[in-house]
């Protein structure tokens, strides 16, 4: 059962595509309903064993108990497990209780939620702004309730196959010579690679749409030559335009008045990567339209791939914001960018001829942005594009995947990104992954390889680190056959991962579940360091700095697999605990019972895979394995072939 509640007059933010019947407001009286100046507060009683899922991209853990979580994006590179904020706004939250219900508050502004924060014992959802849509689904479990989400906010973006394999990046990289250097690196040692992210040193003083030309001499060549050799290059573009006359993209977006405006009705004016910066209307069709056409600038050049970033829009200062700036300056360690809210309340959008306040409308400007370009690329390609975006809220999954932003190399950030992994499925967002080793700080090469051994399975797998952090290429690393081995086994994997994705972006399912999604067993309620990955697998990470020996726990009996980057060696075993080890060149995982997994061959590349050329383990009988070109627009059910053993 799905119902909408409308409360005052929401603005349509694109997150529901499908039809869904309108109910009277009196029906929500289990969730306590109380207004507050323009705030509309939601309280609902928890029990000590109630399980609260959902919420996408936030820190903590999968069950949401315990936790302050504020949706209003966020430029939060020193996130902690208790930041309320990150980079997305994915108002979505599963109430495991007596009785089993899921609420998506469609509001594009601020709205805070206290799950039994402080031992409160009770669910509390303040939206701050009155005009919102609110859906409640109830069905008989918390998946279901997820499942009748995801089939009304429209299938999952599927990106290439080149996109499940593997990409480095790193913000330092300036010039063809250092990419050709990461390349010769990879090549070095047979390590597989499909991509290589640009940060955003390739352009021109950080203008959007232009390359530096002294940095790469012949940018469409060398596209082309790296292509040859199955290598993509992913460029990143930032929302914001440099303000600077001549600069010809700024001049046509002003000439079109296609810039938000300050108070003053002047074109509003922050600082990002480029200086002085102007940021385009994403609420405004024509202006939104003025910003996403110029991707031709890139698809001109054979580019099929982007990372969208700073688009919260992130703002470092402005002339309304110069004592928080001072503040960063001194080094201040009480600032925090999100506590700049007085930036976001002095700009406006012009939405069909409306004065909007941005901070109103502050989550969904990513959204938007995501929106309008992956449109964009659609009409552009005669193929499916790659991207991801940083920022994003409900229904950008239709378009795009997304990365989680700028974490930290840290043992527990490793352990964050399990718990996003799943939430961020309930919300639709199956292309993701996280700055795999962690995108500041030290890597170690123990977290590096522990870390890839579990980002081997989620779809995208990027090593991205910032300019100040240790050098991650893995050919950098002592022992380079050690990261050899867990690449071979995401190659190995593809086909079974393309598969599983593809099911579950047709089917509206997830790709991570938590073990309680399918087992009705209490032991497994609160089991949040293990996943389901598709149908067939179970993972069990080791995210413990030194440890090569975990605990875990079986809901059934199913087949050990432990793969050292040449043999898979298969060990049956029974329900319950047991202890697993894995080397650091080792990766562990579980086939399901009655479940197969098909395996490839290793590969440099996907481009030269065969998606057929698999073998079966486990004691499945059939597995539909999904086979096409690896681009083609038209993905389709049609396209599976059955395998039987
Ligand atoms: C932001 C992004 C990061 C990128 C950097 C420079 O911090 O999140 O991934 O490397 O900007 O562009």
């Amino acid at each position: 059962m799905i119902k909408k509640y409308i409360f005052g007059k929401p603005l349509n933010t694109e997150s529901v595509i499908k039809d869904v019947e309108n109910g009277q407001i009196s029906d929500l009286s289990f969730l306590n309903v109380n207004y507050k100046n323009d705030s509309v507060i939601f309280q609902f009683p928890l029990e000590k064993d109630d399980i609260v899922y959902g919420l996408g991209e936030t820190t903590s853990t999968i069950n949401k108990r315990g936790g302050r979580y504020i949706s209003f994006n966020t430029d939060m590179g020193r996130h902690r497990y208790n930041t309320p904020s990150l980079y997305s706004s994915h108002n979505f939250i599963v109430i495991d209780s007596k009785i089993k219900f899921a609420l998506f508050i469609d509001s594009p502004t601020r709205v805070i939620y206290e799950i039994d924060y402080k031992n409160s014992n009770e669910v509390k959802i303040i939206c701050e702004n009155k005009n919102f849509n609110l859906y409640l689904i109830k069905e008989d479990t918390p998946y279901k309730c997820v499942r009748s989400f995801l089939s009304i906010i429209g299938h999952c973006y599927i990106p290439p196959l080149w996109a499940f394999g593997y990409g480095q990046s790193r913000f330092g990289y300036k010039s063809e010579d250092d990419l050709n250097q990461v390349i010769e690196g990879y090549n070095k040692y047979n390590l597989p690679l499909d991509y290589i992210c640009m940060d955003i040193d390739y352009m021109d003083h950080f203008k959007l749409f232009t390359i530096n030309e002294d940095n790469f001499k012949n940018f469409k060549d060398y596209v082309f030559i790296l292509k040859k050799q199955g290598i993509h290059l992913v460029p990143i573009v930032d929302v914001g335009i440099k303000k600077e006359d001549g600069y010809s993209i700024y001049e046509k977006g002003k000439e079109e008045n296609c810039y938000c405006k300050n108070l003053q009705g002047d074109d509003y004016t922050g600082v990002v990567w480029p200086g002085d910066t102007v940021f385009p209307d994403m609420l405004n069709e024509k202006s939104s339209m003025f910003f996403s056409k110029n991707f031709k600038f890139y698809t001109d050049y054979g580019i099929d791939g982007f990372w969208l970033d700073m688009n919260e829009p992130s703002i470092f200062q402005s002339e309304y914001s110069k004592e928080d700036s001072e503040k960063k300056l001194t080094g201040d360690k009480n600032y925090y960018l999100d506590n700049k809210f007085c930036e976001y309340k002095c700009f406006y959008h012009n939405v069909d001829g409306e004065k909007i306040l941005h901070y109103d409308v502050h989550n969904i400007y990513g959204h938007k942005l995501a929106i309008s370009v992956g449109k964009q690329l659609d009409t552009l390609l005669d193929k499916r594009y790659m991207m991801f975006t940083r920022s994003s809220y409900i229904g950008t999954h239709r378009y795009s995947g997304i990365w989680t932003g700028d974490n930290q190399s840290r043992w527990d950030h490793l352990k964050m990104n399990i718990h996003q992994m799943p939430s961020l499925n309930m919300c639709g967002f199956l292309y993701s992954g996280a700055d795999t080793g962690g995108f500041s700080g030290y890597c170690t090469r123990e977290l590096l390889l522990r870390w890839m051994a579990f980002s081997l399975f989620t779809p995208l797998f990027r090593n991205h680190s910032s300019c100040n952090a240790n050098r991650r290429e893995c050919y950098r690393f002592k022992k380079v056959s050690d990261f050899k081995s867990i690449l071979s086994l995401r190659y190995r994997l593809i086909p079974y991962i393309y598969s599983e994705y593809v099911k579950a972006a047709l089917t509206d399912d997830m790709y991570f579940k938590s073990l309680s999604f399918e087992y009705d067993d209490e032991n497994v309620k609160n089991i949040d360091d293990q996943l389901l990955v598709g149908d067939s697998l179970m993972i069990t990470p080791l995210i413990e700095k030194g440890k090569d020996k975990r605990t875990i726990y079986l809901p059934e009996e199913m087949t050990m697999v432990k793969y050292d980057g040449s043999d898979f060696k298969l060990t049956k075993m029974e329900k319950g605990n047991h202890t697993i080890s894995a080397k650091l060149n080792e990766v562990v995982f579980f086939i399901r019972k009655g479940k197969l997994l098909p395996i490839g061959k290793e590969c440099k590349n996907t481009s030269l895979i065969d998606l057929k050329d698999v073998q079966l383990l486990g004691d499945g009988k059939e597995y539909d394995l999904y086979i096409d070109d690896g681009y083609s627009k038209d993905v389709s059910m049609d396209k599976f072939i059955t395998l039987k053993k």
